[in-house]
């Protein structure tokens, strides 16, 4: 019910307007949101590999509406991909395809996607395709497959664990040792699409975890790269203690090196979690928003969990 409202409110543009000119709301954002310049993006990262954390940075948007905006989309993930190469950073891109276009053509999308991928493969760079609502996965789908069989090798894929269609997508993706980033899903979906209950979702999510993690035992399965750009197969992305778990227990049943996998969190959320993780050895990626159109990310994490809308209502008032 509250997460439906907030997934409301992520799309409504009046409302849009009021929020981002909202300076409580602004602060609030920060506990998610690096900053609204790249420049902020790239402190936090350098913060987080201090500490042995990877990251992939994203700068926010969504539902691009003119090609200009895709256009200019394109050339802000490029200069991600450039600061990452000065700066060293153990860190890779993450991009909607909704930002790129999707919403407009899907041919200028692929272009622009192109565009993207020549670029981070001349860095060295990997680039992660986010995965939206599920009126864009198919969509997302089958563009992100037009361009491994137009050879590119450095990108990959984000699957919601809430779909029913996301065990048939990985049984494909294993077949070409596809690099998954396995989510829960954080959009509002109908009951034909994908599981309402929250139980069925994370006994799914192991499901999936497991495919992913057998089709890394493989000889010629790719580890995280040294540089910490290049993510293994399975990318498990969750701040759920028991998903976690799962996955180590089947590490170490089938005494795999922990370079096979990654777990992923989100910016600012367990950071207690994302450091015993690093202790206990195992390969950790946190992904790192900034930019000015935080909204509809903002909202989506509101969603999520009850507490965040009491912690945005207590830093309102302490204003
Ligand atoms: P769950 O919701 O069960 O939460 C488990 C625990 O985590 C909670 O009890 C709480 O402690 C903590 N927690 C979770 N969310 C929190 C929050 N907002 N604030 C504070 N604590 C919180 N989704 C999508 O549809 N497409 C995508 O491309 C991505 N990409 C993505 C990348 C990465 C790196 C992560 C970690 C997540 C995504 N997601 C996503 C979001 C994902 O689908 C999901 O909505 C959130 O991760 C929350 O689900 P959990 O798996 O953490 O479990």
């Amino acid at each position: 019910m509250l997460k439906s409202f907030f997934i409301a409110l992520s799309r409504n543009v009046r409302i849009k307007k009021i929020i981002l000119e909202w300076k409580p709301a602004r602060l609030a954002s920060r506990r998610f949101i690096a900053g609204e310049t790249l420049e902020q993006a790239v402190d936090a990262v350098l913060r987080l590999n201090e500490q042995g954390i990877n990251a992939t940075i994203d700068q926010l948007g969504e539902n691009t509406i003119d090609p200009e905006g895709a256009a200019q989309s394109t050339l802000d993930v490029i200069h991600i991909i450039d600061a990452i190469l000065k700066k060293n950073l153990r860190a890779n891109v993450s991009v909607k395809l909704s930002q790129i276009g999707l919403n407009l053509d899907d041919e200028s999308c692929r272009k622009n996607l192109s565009q993207i991928l020549d670029h981070a493969k001349t860095a060295g760079v990997f680039v992660r395709i986010d995965m939206e609502g599920s009126d864009l996965t198919e969509k997302t789908f089958s563009i992100y497959r037009s361009m491994i069989h137009a050879g590119f090798s450095n990108v990959g894929i984000v699957l919601q664990s809430y779909l029913y269609r996301t065990e048939n997508d990985i049984e494909e993706l294993n077949k070409w040792q596809g690099r998954v980033r396995l989510c829960k899903g954080a959009y509002k979906e109908p009951v034909s699409l994908a599981f309402p209950k929250k139980a069925d979702v994370d006994a799914n999510f192991d499901v999936l975890a497991s495919m992913l993690l057998a089709a890394a035992r493989s000889p010629d399965a790719p580890h995280l790269s040294e540089d910490g750009r290049f993510p293994p197969i399975p990318a498990l992305a969750t701040h759920d203690v028991k998903r976690i778990d799962f996955a180590k227990g089947l590490i170490n049943k089938f005494d795999m090196p922990h370079e096979v996998v990654e777990f992923q969190m989100l910016y600012g959320i367990r950071r207690d979690l994302q450091l015993q993780i690093v202790t206990e050895g195992y390969p950790m990626r946190v992904y790192v928003p900034f930019g000015t159109q935080w909204y509809p990310y903002f909202m989506r994490r509101l969603a999520e969990r009850p507490a965040n809308i009491w912690f945005f209502i207590t830093s309102f008032l302490r204003k």
